[in-house]
């Protein structure tokens, strides 16, 4: 893989937290014991999360400039992710969420305005120059373009030898029709418990086995479910499954699917195979889910 780095493709936007140890009545006027802002989307996330596990890693979303996006770029390099290939926009704004996150129960409750930033296109993406990433990961969002893109790194991928190629995984997380069609593209296709039960499944396995025959030959499709851990099923048609790792106590659940995601791609890009990888996975989810943000959720080397 030499130092060729994970390239995360999707939303960045700012996370305003509140931290409550109840949930607030509607028209009711309360205090949060704490309030913070945190730079978010499933993408930039991942993006923590993988720089946090030591694997270098860049980050494509839309940023317009402003405090916002101020904000965001500071966070994104104290954390060491690249942003070279940010696609700025000219026009809207950056993406910002209200966010309650109950320290009594972990629930992480997320208001998000996504209004009128362009997202990135297969044109931005052209400007990427390849050669530089093993791994680039696309949540779901402007799925057309999307796999217009994942296109691109298809043909890329077709002049080089099966070991040099650049692994590709998508997230299908919102319920959202167009988003499907993102199902044959993955070499890894993680879908969402939502997903899951709006196709009419009660389980991890069983969404698994009925929707495994919309993802390509050969890939992978990996299916989470919060507290009972997450299932994987590949082309051997054996389902794999890790136990959830619940923390001592459970605090903030806000970013633990997208902690999963960053850790599973870890671990099978350095070779683990798909059981130590959705360990893996739990593992760090649930030690961030123990804590506020992400901080120590990675044993430091020292
Ligand atoms: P999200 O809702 O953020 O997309 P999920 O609910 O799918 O995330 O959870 C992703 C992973 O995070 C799970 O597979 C599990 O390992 C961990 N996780 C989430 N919620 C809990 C919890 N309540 N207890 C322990 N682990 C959890
Ligand atoms: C967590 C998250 C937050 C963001 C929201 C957007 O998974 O990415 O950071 O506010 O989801 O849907």
């Amino acid at each position: 893989m030499g130092d060729k780095k994970i390239l995360c493709v999707g939303l960045v936007c700012l996370d305003i937290i509140n931290v409550l140890d109840k949930y607030p009545e509607e028209d009711t006027d309360s205090r949060c014991l704490s309030q913070r802002w945190q730079r978010g989307g499933n993408a930039s996330n991942s993006c923590t999360v993988l720089a946090l596990l030591g694997a270098p890693c860049a980050f494509l979303g839309s940023l317009a400039p402003g405090p916002v996006a101020d904000f965001i770029v500071g966070d994104f390099t104290k954390r060491g992710v690249d942003i070279s290939t940010v696609a700025w926009q000219q026009e809207g704004e950056t993406p910002c969420a209200c966010c309650v996150v109950c320290s009594a129960s972990g629930s992480r409750t997320v208001v998000l305005s996504d209004t009128n930033l362009p997202d990135v296109t297969a044109t931005d993406f052209s400007k990427v120059d390849l050669t530089q990433y093993s791994w680039i990961h696309w949540e779901g969002r402007n799925a057309e373009e999307q796999v217009k893109m994942i296109q691109q790194v298809a043909l890329f991928n077709r002049s080089l030898p099966q070991q040099q190629r650049i692994t590709i995984s998508v997230e299908i997380e919102k319920t959202m029709e167009p988003l499907y069609q993102l199902f044959p593209y993955g070499d890894i296709v993680f879908i969402s418990k939502d997903v899951a039960m709006h196709f009419g499944f009660h389980s991890a396995a069983s969404a698994l086995q009925e929707l495994y025959h919309r993802v390509k030959k050969g890939a992978v499709l990996i299916c989470a479910w919060a507290e009972k851990g997450a299932d994987a099923l590949g082309p051997d048609g054996v389902v794999v499954h890790s136990d959830a790792f619940s923390p001592e106590v459970l605090v903030d659940t806000l970013g633990a699917g997208d902690t999963f995601n960053a850790s599973v791609i870890y671990c099978l890009s350095h070779g683990g195979s798909l059981q130590e990888a959705l360990m893996f996975g739990c593992q760090v989810a649930g030690r961030k889910c123990g804590v506020h943000g992400y901080d120590g959720i990675v044993e430091q080397k020292k």
